[in-house]
C-alpha cells in the first residue's frame, strides 16, 4: 500500500525500517480517542466551510464504524501503516475515497497524537482518581469497627508512642488525598487543546481552534503551536503523580508485610490474597503486597525514562516522542493493576487484636506521655526528658514497666510526680492522654474519621 506521505518518494521503505519505526504495536489503544479527536476535527472543519455538512456526517459515521471494528477486534493492524492514526485514516479513505482524503485538512499527526494523548491521559486521571477513592473508602469503611484497637506507633521502626490503629488507616487516606489533588492539578494543564497546531506552525486555513477544543471538552486551545505540538510535560507530570502513588502503595505494602510477620503478628491477610510455598507447607506469603511494592519500581522508572526522552529535543515534534507511550502505558497499567487489588486486601485483613494487646506494654510507649505529665507539673521539658530517661533505665535494670515502678522510685526521680501519674502510665492511658488536633488519640481520630466519612460519601 502506498504511504500517506509517499508523494516525494520513489524508493520503498525497507521492511526493517517499518518494523523499527512502527508504533501500532503499542498505540492501538489510542483508537477510541483518535476517533473522538477526528470527529471533533471534522465537525470543526464543517463549521468553517472546509468540509460539506454531508461529508462531515459521512466521515463521522465511517469513523464510528471503524471504531466499532477495532473495539471488537475485527480490525487488522499492519506494521507498514505505522501507527493508529494512519490505520484509521487509511481505513476511512478505503471507505469514503476523496471525502476521506479531506479529514487531515489543517491537521498533522503531531497535533493529532498530542490531542489523542491528552484525551487519553485525561480519562486515565479520572480512572486513577476513582480507584484512589475506592482505596480511601476501604480504609474508612473498616475504621468504625477498628476504633478499639491501639497499636504501637514507630519511628526508625522502633516502638515510639501508642496510637489508635485507625490513625494509621487515615494516614493512608491523607496520602491518597494528596495524590488526588495532584492529579486534579495536573488535569488542568492536560486539558488544553493541541488540535489545530498542525505540524508546528498552525495553518493558513480558516479553522476555529476554540470550537474543536470545546467539542473535546478542553478548557481552551493552546496559545503556541510550536510548544503544544511537541509538549509532553503533561505525560511527565502524570507519570510523576503515578510514581508518588506507587511510592505510597509501596510503603503501605511494606508496612503490612511487616505486620503480617510472626515477629509483629498484627495482621492476617485473607487466604484469597495470600500464596503458599512449593516446599514449606506452613507458609502464607504476602506475595500480592510484595508485588505491589515491587511493581512500584516500574511505575517510578517511567519518570526518568520520559525526562531523558525529552531533555535533548529541539522544538518542535521529533520522532523520539513516540517512545513516550511505552513508559506512560506501562506506568498506568501497573498502577491500575495495583490499585484494583488494594481495597479487597484492606477490607479483608484481620487485625490480630489479642497478639497486639499482649505486647502493647512493651517498649515504654508511655514514656513520652509521662514526660509531658511532668511538663504539666512545671518541670522544664529538657529536665522532664532526662528524668523519664533515667526512669526508663531504672525499669530496664529491674526488667519492669514504668507503671510497675514503686511510687517511691518515681518520687525520688521527681518530687513533682503525684498519685495522678497513674492516669498517664500504660499504653491505654497514654493514648487517652493524646489530645492535640490531628493526633492519634480518640477524640482527634474520631473527628478526622467523621470528616473522611463525609468527604467520601
Ligand atoms: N506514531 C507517532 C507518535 O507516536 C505519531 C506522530 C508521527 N508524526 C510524524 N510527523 N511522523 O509520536
Amino acid at each position: 500500500m502506498a504511504k500517506a506521505w509517499g508523494g516525494r518518494f520513489e524508493g520503498k521503505t525497507d521492511p526493517r525500517v517499518e518494523k523499527f519505526t512502527e508504533s501500532i504495536s503499542f498505540d492501538a489503544r489510542l483508537a477510541a480517542v483518535d476517533i473522538q479527536g477526528s470527529q471533533a476535527h471534522a465537525r470543526m472543519l464543517a463549521q468553517c466551510g472546509l468540509l460539506e455538512a454531508s461529508e462531515c456526517e459521512a466521515i463521522c459515521r465511517a469513523l464510528d464504524a471503524i471504531g466499532g471494528e477495532i473495539a471488537r477486534g475485527e480490525f487488522p493492524f499492519r506494521v507498514d501503516l505505522e501507527d493508529i492514526h494512519m490505520h484509521i485514516e487509511s481505513a476511512l479513505i478505503a471507505r469514503l475515497g476523496d471525502v476521506g482524503r479531506k479529514l487531515h485538512t489543517a491537521r498533522s499527526r503531531n497535533d493529532q497524537v498530542a490531542t489523542d494523548l491528552k484525551l487519553y491521559v485525561r480519562s486515565a486521571i479520572d480512572q486513577v482518581d476513582r480507584l484512589l477513592t475506592d482505596v480511601q473508602r476501604a480504609f474508612v469503611e473498616r475504621s468504625a469497627s477498628d476504633l478499639d484497637v491501639i497499636v504501637p506507633g514507630y519511628t526508625h521502626l522502633q516502638r515510639a508512642q501508642p496510637v489508635l490503629v485507625v490513625h494509621y488507616w487515615l494516614a493512608y487516606c491523607e496520602k491518597f488525598a494528596r495524590d488526588r489533588l495532584r492529579l486534579a492539578d495536573c488535569r488542568t494543564r492536560v486539558n488544553i487543546s493541541p488540535l489545530g497546531a498542525a505540524a508546528l506552525a498552525g495553518t493558513s486555513l480558516p479553522i476555529d481552534r476554540d470550537l474543536s477544543a470545546k467539542l473535546l471538552g478542553f478548557s481552551a486551545p493552546a496559545g503556541n503551536s510550536l510548544d503544544v505540538s511537541s509538549d509532553r510535560d503533561f505525560v511527565i507530570e502524570f507519570t510523576a503523580c503515578l510514581a508518588l502513588i506507587a511510592a505510597h502503595l509501596s510503603t503501605w505494602a511494606e508496612e503490612w508485610i511487616l505486620w503480617c510477620t510472626t515477629e509483629f503478628g498484627y495482621l492476617k491477610l485473607p487466604d484469597s490474597y495470600t500464596t503458599g510455598s512449593s516446599i514449606m507447607p506452613q507458609k502464607r506469603n504476602p506475595d500480592v503486597l510484595e508485588l505491589v511494592r515491587g511493581k512500584s519500581a516500574r511505575v517510578m522508572s517511567a519518570v526518568p525514562h520520559l525526562l531523558t526522552l525529552v531533555k535533548g529535543l529541539p522544538l518542535a515534534y521529533n520522532r523520539d516522542l513516540q517512545e513516550d507511550k511505552v513508559a506512560l502505558f506501562d506506568a498506568l497499567d501497573t498502577t491500575v493493576a495495583c490499585l484494583e487489588l488494594v481495597p479487597a486486601i484492606v477490607a479483608g485483613a484481620v487485625l490480630q487484636r489479642d497478639r497486639i494487646a499482649a505486647r502493647l506494654e512493651e517498649g515504654f510507649l508511655d514514656a513520652t506521655t509521662l514526660m509531658e505529665y511532668l511538663i504539666t507539673k512545671g518541670v522544664p521539658m529538657r529536665t522532664a526528658h532526662e528524668t523519664v530517661g533515667k526512669l526508663v533505665a531504672l525499669c530496664d535494670s529491674k526488667a519492669c514497666r514504668l507503671v510497675e515502678l514503686p511510687f517511691a522510685d518515681l518520687q525520688i526521680a521527681c518530687p513533682a510526680i503525684g498519685s495522678d501519674v497513674s492516669q498517664v502510665l500504660g499504653s491505654r492511658n497514654a493514648v487517652a492522654a493524646l489530645r492535640s488536633f490531628g493526633s492519634g488519640g480518640r477524640a482527634a481520630v474520631t473527628e478526622q474519621l467523621t470528616l473522611w466519612e463525609k468527604r467520601l460519601s
